[in-house]
């Protein structure tokens, strides 16, 4: 056996040679990386021993928690019988013939069941394929001129050249030369932040839909092919849009035959208390993506579901000129499927989404006690997502000056305390834990919590 590698050591082998992503560069050369070398159940262990209660379940994902035997047993009698096959030109294997199967009949929609589902490795990849898509699909039926996507702003649906375009965040696209043509942005239904004074949800509600009618009819509705959202926008601050906001927009997006994507590559599988978010919300989209919670992010795995019309639609276009050229060398790869299909027998045999109905109350309340604090100006949530938004000055919604890093200070805090959670911009600290906690452990979550709170508090009175 290998002498044990001092955490120093560790730490320093990977900034030496890793490109972090989504990470300071800078930075980490100089702080380090918190090095977890081991998972069991809500928790992780840092290669010191000490255990943290992961309170994003790594990034929005690890939904059965870090130590699923069950998920591993499923990988070696996988591995052990076919590690690989595709699915290109006229071939296919049965894990991915019984997790479509599946996938499908759990489709939230009917229009969903009556499509198809196809694979990638990501939610940015999935997002990528539904891009191309909208493209495909209005080559297809005779309407090149409407490609155009409207996305949000805030929104977060990946890195790839397209995905990283529709996503809505300003980092993403500096240095990159980003977002590429034919990407429109809305505004983000933000109440907390973009609400005007003395306007209530429904009225914000209102607004966003004049706004976006006004958007489709500047540009012309014959260009607009699309329309990409999350039904809670994850890293874009955990945001939750009012009650009315999606039974306004959709009318529009039917009104103008404009594509309806359900990014639900946070949503999707429990996460809100329904096995889907279009479930939550009442969507109807015509792609919906998901990744992530789709194998507890174990083995990297996505899917997109296609509805009965654009795969239709596809199919007559590819047999025209003899191929539906897309596709990965991994799309459908029998491990991802396996992992899936495990997966998805968990959640049912273990009623996952009754579970998260059941102690997303206490998360939920549990949150809403810190909308009182003198540093809180905004508390959200739903099912077992929700964010706790920093405020200088509640009364005026008024953020912390960002180069304070209010927020980054209390994930340290946190993070001491032994619970890691994530600041977003705009000193919003996201909490989105795996789907398997209990309510004794998310009364200690937040214990934690406070813990931070008052630590963050004491150094904002301190002057530091
Ligand atoms: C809503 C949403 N869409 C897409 C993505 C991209 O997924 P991936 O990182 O697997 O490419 C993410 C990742 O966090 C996400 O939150």
């Amino acid at each position: 056996m290998n002498a044990p590698v001092s955490p120093s050591v560790l730490a320093q082998k990977d900034v030496a040679n890793h490109f972090h992503p989504y990470t300071n560069l800078r930075a980490i050369e100089k702080d380090a990386p918190l090095m977890i070398v081991a998972g069991d159940g809500i928790e992780v262990i840092d290669d010191t021993g000490k255990r943290y209660i992961e309170g994003m379940a790594g990034l929005w994902c690890a939904s059965l928690g870090f130590s699923e035997k069950r998920l591993g047993e499923a990988a070696k009698r996988q591995m052990d019988v076919l590690p690989y096959y595709h699915s290109f030109s006229g071939k296919a294997h049965n894990v991915v013939a019984e997790v479509s199967e599946k996938l499908i009949s759990m489709a939230p929609t009917q229009a969903l069941r009556d499509g198809r589902v196809i694979f990638a490795n990501s939610g940015s990849e999935a997002n990528d394929t539904a891009f191309k898509l909208v493209h495909y699909y209005h080559n297809a039926i005779g309407k090149p001129a409407k490609k155009k996507i409207i996305a949000r702003g805030k929104g977060y649906h990946g890195v790839t050249v397209a995905s990283a375009s529709l996503s809505g965040i300003p980092t993403m696209h500096q240095h990159f030369d980003l977002p590429i043509d034919g990407v429109l942005r809305t505004s983000c239904p933000h109440p907390y932040q973009f609400a005007k004074d003395g306007e209530s949800p429904d009225q914000f509600a209102t607004r966003l839909a004049a706004e976006l009618e006004a958007l489709i009819l500047s540009e012309g509705p014959d260009t607009i092919g699309g329309f990409i959202v999350e039904p809670v926008q994850g890293a874009g601050g955990v945001i939750v849009p009012p009650p009315t906001y999606f039974e306004k927009i959709q009318p529009l997006l039917k009104k103008y035959e404009i594509l309806f994507i359900a990014d639900e590559v946070i949503t999707g599988f429990g996460r809100t208390g329904n096995m889907f978010g279009s479930q939550t919300y009442s969507l109807e989209p015509d792609m919906l993506t998901t990744a992530k919670m789709i194998t507890s992010a174990y083995v990297p795995f996505s899917a997109l579901y296609v509805s009965g019309k654009i795969y239709q639609a596809c199919a007559d276009a590819s047999a025209t000129v003899g191929v539906f050229g897309h596709g990965y060398t991994y799309s459908g790869h029998p491990l991802g499927c396996a992992i899936a299909l495990e997966t998805l027998k968990i959640y049912e045999e273990r009623d996952i989404v009754g579970h998260v109905r059941d102690v997303s109350p206490a998360f939920q309340a549990g949150l809403q006690k810190f909308a009182d604090h003198p540093l809180v100006g905004d508390v959200r949530g739903v099912g077992l997502i929700g964010a706790v938004e920093l405020a200088e000055d509640k009364q005026a919604r008024k953020p912390f000056d960002p180069k304070r890093s209010v927020g980054a200070y209390l994930v340290r805090r946190a993070q001491e305390h032994g619970l890691i959670l994530r600041a977003m911009g705009g000193d919003i600290i996201a909490f989105s834990p795996p789907l398997i906690i209990t309510e004794p452990q998310i009364a200690e979550l937040l214990r934690r919590f406070t813990k931070a709170l008052d630590d963050t508090t004491a150094w904002i009175k301190s002057g530091a």
